[in-house]
């Protein structure tokens, strides 16, 4: 934190130079920004309206890492083919893989899954009410467990995500780098959180990260928190928070192989239920290493066909790396057998099938090329192979 104003003595007053803050920041003044701004979300209870624990709960673990224009839509399906925690529970896995398809991270939606099934076999369909309690329950961590605690059962938590480690770190003019200063940032947000509407506060914090207190060119004009932001004081409010130099993952690079039918089936298979996009569909690629030859991807083929490459390259951005494939097209017969652990997969079911997003750009640029280049027809630069 920046130094705190030396005493000059004992009859030294106070005197607020520029560059200084000149109150405390109190929560009243966040909430009533609050009920005058708060954004109208679908897993948001109205004033006047009860939290529904399973809306709260889901919304919360769709929000991880990723942004409300993008879980809108699959909140609102999600909501629809499993209208209850029981339906989620009793649902079959591929469903629930299906339905959260294309949101990414998807040991999310597993440990979803897994999460229900514990809600209704453990606790008779009913949350547990306290952070402890929702803290065992599967893909409950710290942020989850303090924003459903005080969302969804009004406990003082303190949900401290990154829209609220900018605001705290803008607050307090932290200089601790995340992510090592987390711990302080918990701290200085619980003391932050108020004994009545913690719930309220938790979700105006989170407003006021995504709506004011922006990573660039905030609105300090138009922020609750004016003054007493020591950041905003001090002009620096860009700076803030301070993050320890990334490393970046390295590139990886490898080939995907889509199999087409004359009826237009793929052929697919499905990943390992742990690790990356675990139990997700995809069509068979190479290994991914950051040394791969796309000179000897046909070495990786799932079958021996006169495999093409697709014109361009599917690069896709994963937590940990960078990735690169080059796409091959290969045309079977209508009768053959897919290999073993694979299947093949109609058109009209492909919607069906759980393709994280980076399958699904492989998919979409080899039936591109499929477009481009019909069965039969002779186009010329593709290499021969296979
Ligand atoms: N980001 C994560 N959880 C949120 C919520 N409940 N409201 C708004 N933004 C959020």
């Amino acid at each position: 934190m920046a130094a705190a104003p030396s005493a000059d003595g004992p009859e030294a007053k106070p005197v607020l130079v520029s560059g200084e803050a000149d109150a405390k920041p109190h929560a009243t003044d966040l909430l009533a920004w609050y009920d005058r701004h708060r954004r109208d979300l679908p897993w948001r209870a109205r004033p006047g309206e009860t939290s529904d624990p399973y809306r709260v709960w889901l919304s919360e673990i769709m929000l991880q890492q990723t942004t409300i224009a993008a879980v809108r839509p699959y909140f609102a399906a999600f909501l629809a083919r499993f209208p209850s925690v029981e339906d989620l529970a009793s649902a079959p896995s591929e469903a629930v893989m299906s339905a959260w398809a294309g949101l990414g991270y998807y040991s999310r939606a597993r440990n979803l899954h897994a999460c229900a099934r514990a809600v209704v076999a453990e606790h008779g369909g009913r949350f547990p009410d306290t952070e402890e309690g929702l803290r065992r329950l599967p893909g409950i961590g710290a942020y989850t467990a303090a924003a459903v605690a005080a969302i969804a059962f009004g406990r003082p938590a303190a949900a401290v995500d990154g829209n609220v480690e900018r605001v705290v770190s803008r607050l307090f003019r932290v200089d601790e780098p995340l992510p090592g200063a987390k711990p302080t940032f918990r701290a200085l947000t619980q003391d932050l959180v108020p004994a009545e509407r913690p719930g309220d506060f938790a979700q105006a914090l989170m407003d006021l990260g995504a709506t004011i207190c922006t990573p660039r060119r905030p609105a300090c004009a138009l922020c609750p928190w004016m003054k007493p932001c020591q950041a905003r004081a001090a002009g620096l409010q860009e700076s803030y928070p301070v993050k320890a130099p990334k490393r970046e993952g390295l590139l990886r690079r490898g080939a995907a192989f889509v199999a087409v039918k004359p009826d237009g089936a793929i052929l697919l298979r499905t990943r390992p239920p742990k690790g990356l996009l675990g139990g997700m569909a995809e069509v068979p690629t190479s290994e991914w290493r950051g040394d791969y030859d796309v000179a000897k991807a046909i070495l990786d083929a799932p079958f021996e066909a006169r495999w093409r490459r697709a014109a361009g390259t599917v690069r896709h951005v994963f937590t940990h790396f960078p990735l690169e494939l080059a796409v091959f097209v290969g045309r079977a017969e209508a009768d053959a057998a897919a290999p073993d652990d694979m299947r093949w997969t109609g058109r009209a079911d492909l919607a069906a099938e759980p393709l994280p997003n980076v399958m699904k750009k492989v998919v979409a640029l080899a039936l591109g090329e499929v477009q481009r280049d019909p069965p039969g027809g002779k186009r010329r630069g593709f290499p021969r192979q296979g």
